[in-house]
Formats: C-alpha cells, sequence, structure tokens
C-alpha cells in the first residue's frame, strides 16, 4: 500500500506563553491558561477552523500495516445478564476469560453498535459516544497466559471487530496462574481538533471518561471488575502500548498515551494493590509489527496549545490515592430483564427531544440517584472521592418546580458549594426527594430559555426533562496534580456514560454537550473565581427519533 508523507500546511493558533519552564508550578499555569483560552464566551468561541471540508474528515478508523489480525466473534446477542444486575453486587457471575469474551468486552464497549444512513451520507456509530462522532479514543489489549492468543499487544479495530497484532512474546504462557488482561487507552488528538481547533483536548478527555465507562459496564456484564492501574504513569503506558515507538508512527498523526485498565475476571479483592507493570519482568524476545495508517493527509491548522496541555498534564508517576468511603446506602434491586447488551448497543444521542413530554418526579429521583458514587459500576473504576457535582436546569419534571437545582455528589460538598454559589439561592428540599438523595433547590423559575442560550443555542438542552453541568472542584484539584486535569474530565464523561445507560434504562434518552458558554453558565451560579469549573453538560428528556435515518448492523458484512 502506497504511503503517504504528510504536507503540513502550517496554519498556526498560537501559544499558552507560559514559558518552557517544567515544573509543577508552569505546568499548572499552561493548564489553567489553557482552559481560560479554550472557554466559548457568548462573543466568541474558541479558536478553530474557519471553514470545514467535510469530505476531508480524517479517516475515523486507525489500523497498523503489516500485523497478523485475528478476527474476534461477534456473541452480544447471547449474553442475557441485565442491565439492572449490573448494580446489584455480586450478582453476575464472573465469565471464563476467552477469546470469545475478550471480543464481547470490545463489541459492547468500543465496538460499533450500527451503521446510519442518510442521503448519500453513511456514518458508523458506536457503543462509546464522541463528540462529533469523530472518535478520537484508540483501544489495546495487553494479555498474558490467555490461549489461543500469543502473550502480547494487540490494537482493537473496530471497524471489522479485530485484533491487529502490535507486540508479540511468544504463545501463551503461565497458564497455571490467573490471566493478565489490560485494556490501554490512547487519544489522537487530530481527530478532534480537525473540527474543534483548540478546545478539542477537553473533547478528547471527555471521549477517554466515556470510553472508560464503556469498558466499565461492559466488563460488569460479564461479571468482571476494571480499574484504573493508578501507579502506572504516562511514560509507561506510552512504552507498553508501543505509542513511544516514533518508527511506526513516521508521518502520521502520533497517538497521546492516556489510561490503563486492569481487567479483574475473577472475584479477587478489587483493592488489592495495583498489579507491578514494568514489561521487562515479562517474557524475553519480542517482537514489534506493523506501522500506522495516516488518517488526514491534508490536515489545515495546527493548534500548538493541545500539545502544550498534553504536555502540561502528563502524569509523571505520583502516588496513588486513598479510597473513597461509599456515604450512600445501597441502590434499590430492580428486575427488569433487558439484557445490558442490548440498552448497550441501542443508546443513541437524542437529536430532539418532544417538549411536549414530562417525566415523572420518582423517575427522576432514582434516575439522580444512580448517579452518586458507590462501589458499583462504573463508580469503582478508580478510587478517589467524587469531584464532580450537578448543577440541574430543570425542566419539565412532574409534580417538580422547574429551576435550577444542585446535586452535590461527595460528603461535604454541599457546604463547601454554599459558600460558593450565588448567596441568595434558597437551597430548599424538594418535595418528595428521597432522605438520602442530597438534591437541593436553588431558585424557582423556568430556565429554559437560558439553558438554550448557555447551551451554544442548541434546542436540546431546552426542550428536554432537564439539562445539565458538571461543576469540578477544579482549582484545588489541579494545584498538586496538573495532570488531574485530565482525570477531571474523564470523570465527566464517566457521569456522561451513567446518564447515557441510565437514561435508556427508562425509555429517555440522553445527549453529552461540549458546547457551552463556560463563564455564561458559572455566571447563572453566581460562581467567580476557578474554584469550581463546568467541565461537560448533559440534556435527558423523550426523544424524537429521525425516521429519514436509515439504521443497518455494525457487521453485515462478517455474516
Ligand atoms: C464529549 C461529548 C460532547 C458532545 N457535545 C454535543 C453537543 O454539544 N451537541 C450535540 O448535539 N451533541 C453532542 N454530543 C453527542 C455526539 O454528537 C454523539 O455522541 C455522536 O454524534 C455519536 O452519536 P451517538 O452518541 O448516537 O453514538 C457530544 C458527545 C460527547 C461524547
Amino acid at each position: 500500500m502506497q504511503r503517504y508523507r504528510r504536507v503540513f500546511t502550517p496554519i498556526q493558533g498560537g501559544s499558552l506563553g507560559t514559558g518552557d519552564a517544567d515544573t509543577l508550578e508552569s505546568r499548572l499555569a499552561r493548564v489553567l491558561a489553557y482552559h481560560e483560552r479554550t472557554k466559548h464566551r457568548v462573543s466568541g468561541y474558541a479558536r478553530g477552523p474557519e471553514a470545514l471540508d467535510w469530505s476531508g474528515q480524517p479517516d475515523p478508523f486507525r489500523h497498523f500495516d503489516g500485523c497478523a489480525r485475528l478476527s474476534l466473534p461477534l456473541l452480544a446477542d447471547t449474553l442475557t445478564t441485565p442491565f439492572s444486575a449490573l448494580s446489584q453486587p455480586g450478582s453476575v457471575a464472573p465469565q471464563p476469560v476467552s477469546l470469545e469474551t475478550i471480543g464481547l468486552l470490545f463489541e459492547l464497549s468500543l465496538g460499533l453498535s450500527a451503521w446510519k444512513t442518510y442521503g448519500p451520507d453513511r456514518w458508523a456509530v458506536r457503543c462509546n459516544p464522541s463528540s462529533g462522532n469523530l472518535h478520537p479514543t484508540e483501544s489495546y489489549l495487553l494479555c498474558r497466559g490467555i490461549e489461543p492468543l500469543d502473550d502480547g499487544l494487540y490494537h482493537y479495530r473496530c471497524e471489522n471487530h479485530s485484533l491487529e497484532r502490535r507486540r508479540g512474546s511468544g504463545p501463551a504462557a503461565g497458564l497455571d496462574q490467573p490471566p493478565e488482561l489490560l485494556i490501554g487507552l490512547s487519544s489522537i488528538h487530530w481527530r478532534e481538533a480537525w473540527k474543534y481547533g483548540e478546545r478539542a483536548f477537553r473533547y478528547c478527555q471527555l471521549d477517554l471518561g466515556h470510553a472508560i465507562g464503556a469498558l466499565r459496564y461492559a466488563a460488569a456484564a460479564l461479571g468482571w471488575q476494571l480499574r484504573v492501574v493508578e501507579s502506572a504513569d504516562w511514560a509507561q503506558i506510552a512504552r507498553r502500548l508501543g505509542l513511544d515507538r516514533r518508527q511506526d508512527f513516521v508521518g502520521v498523526e502520533s497517538e497521546e498515551a492516556e489510561v490503563l485498565l486492569e481487567v479483574v475476571t475473577d472475584r479477587r479483592d478489587p483493592t488489592l494493590p495495583d498489579l507491578p507493570i514494568d514489561p521487562a519482568t515479562r517474557a524475553g524476545a519480542d517482537t514489534w509489527y506493523g506501522t500506522a495508517n495516516v488518517l488526514d493527509r491534508h490536515p489545515m491548522y495546527h493548534w500548538p496549545v493541545i500539545d502544550e496541555v498534553a504536555e502540561a498534564t502528563r502524569r509523571a508517576g505520583e502516588s496513588p490515592r486513598q479510597a473513597a468511603g461509599e456515604t450512600f446506602p445501597p441502590l434499590a434491586a430492580k428486575t427488569d430483564p433487558t439484557p445490558a447488551a442490548t440498552l448497550i448497543r441501542q443508546r443513541r444521542s437524542a437529536q430532539r427531544f418532544d417538549s411536549g413530554k414530562a417525566l415523572a418526579r420518582d423517575t427522576f429521583y432514582d434516575l439522580l440517584d444512580t448517579l452518586l458514587p458507590r462501589a458499583l459500576p462504573p463508580w469503582d473504576v478508580w478510587r478517589f472521592p467524587a469531584r464532580m457535582h450537578l448543577a440541574l436546569m430543570v425542566h419539565r419534571v412532574e409534580d417538580l418546580e422547574p429551576g435550577l437545582y444542585i446535586l452535590p455528589r461527595a460528603a461535604g460538598a454541599a457546604e463547601a458549594l454554599r459558600a460558593a454559589l450565588n448567596p441568595s439561592f434558597d437551597w430548599q428540599r424538594p418535595t418528595g426527594c428521597p432522605e438520602h438523595l442530597p438534591l437541593f433547590r436553588l431558585a424557582a423559575g423556568h430556565c429554559g430559555s437560558i439553558a438554550k442560550t448557555i447551551h451554544c443555542h442548541q434546542a436540546i438542552a431546552t426542550d428536554s426533562a432537564f439539562a445539565l453541568g458538571m461543576l469540578a472542584e477544579y482549582e484545588a484539584a489541579l494545584q498538586p496534580a496538573p495532570w488531574l486535569y485530565r482525570e477531571l474530565h474523564w470523570e465527566a464523561g464517566l457521569l456522561g456514560q451513567a446518564l447515557y445507560l441510565e437514561a435508556e434504562a427508562r425509555g429517555l434518552r440522553g445527549t453529552g454537550i461540549g458546547c457551552f458558554f463556560d463563564d455564561s453558565f458559572h455566571e447563572l451560579l453566581g460562581l467567580t473565581g476557578r474554584t469550581y469549573q463546568s467541565l461537560y453538560h448533559f440534556t435527558v428528556g423523550y426523544p424524537i427519533t429521525d425516521s429519514r435515518i436509515i439504521s443497518s448492523a455494525p457487521y453485515a458484512e462478517r455474516d
């Protein structure tokens, strides 16, 4: 296959201008400057391309030329685990590890869920959502002791549900020991930056959080645990995923190392210390295979601030944090038999909402309850207290006054928020709200029109039952560890994934909203300074589906 060298036309977006020093302070300064600079404002959007040539969209599918490819089985229809069982601890028996179950893990998280056609346009959608459907997240499998896979590293190719062998360390070894299974994730910034310019780094991180959530739910449907390997720093992850092998990425878009996730496939205590992950301790004879494909032959822009903020947020080996204590009672058991595999694959972003329909109040409370952090999927994927709180704009919930509400999601968060938000807010407990659900009404009144304005004039924020912004505990989190900028976005993406699936489970639909006027939302809440920043928004309601869009099976060509 002919390989193209990219012709870089450097239409530059400028730099953060915070100097070259690599200290904690300078990293923090870069992160704060990046965030400020990439805010959308009523007076103007963050810097992005002036025009888009849709026919020049980067290839949404990465592959590596020169690798052996192994087709994964497609078995999602056979997995009957109910979605409702995922929130009942111990109720899903762990499946054995095999090519079939590894295939299911990918099929139900990062796999395609349909092809869509509208007129001459055809596009794929996946189990995980993505800003602009641009999908910057790539995934890898690291395994040892799982037959028939050789030990080594594989790239997951979602367009045909296969694994490409990037590194081989010989046939599966150590079969008498528990198998080792890790998933690595990376981001290709250019996929998002092509459309969204400088703000794209944020979207890549939000998408990453969605991908972590998608993997966590799929693992739970198989009875498996999934947890972030907190001892792995950026350089280790890049090395283990082969992303530092420049010779394999010559003249093509690079991939930024993000996270390693350990899949725990038996009932081992998930609070065990993290695995050592030094590849040097693994099998000796390593062979690497393949070179990455080019995604965009004619990139028209370059946004240096994305490289700068990426560098400033690379984790450099700080120690893991303490476990978060559970402070909320268990969720009430549910018996809905709908398989998780069905909900996961039918999940879609609503493009329009039915403004004539209101949500039952108990359903609203029940949905919010599932967003509280508990030792349950997806929240058990890491071990720190929740740092993201929800500010809701309630439009259509039966027997609930429209208005501005807040759901603090961690112990002590309500007091801190009360000190930071507009002092004239009511802080009223809404009627019928379960005692343990820390929901407060801040101000009564219709906020549909302001919700639309704040969300870049998008009607999905006002025609829904409710919209919300995710307020991150921002500056205090970043000061000691600027790399938490990425993790805060992952936490927001994880919340978004929970919202998508929990909405779907209730016959509702959600849509992530990355386009919002940051400081207009802060002003609405009376927030000043950097104590809190809203990182991601979401809207939920009864969808109106567009019957003109035709849907077809994701892997029909393989039948
Ligand atoms: C981080 C993020 C931001 C998004 N922002 C918006 C938005 O501002 N407006 C919108 O209509 N959809 C938004 N979406 C929805 C995506 O457009 C949608 O996920 C994508 O088109 C794929 O469709 P699907 O979710 O049905 O798979 C966002 C999704 C994500 C994950």
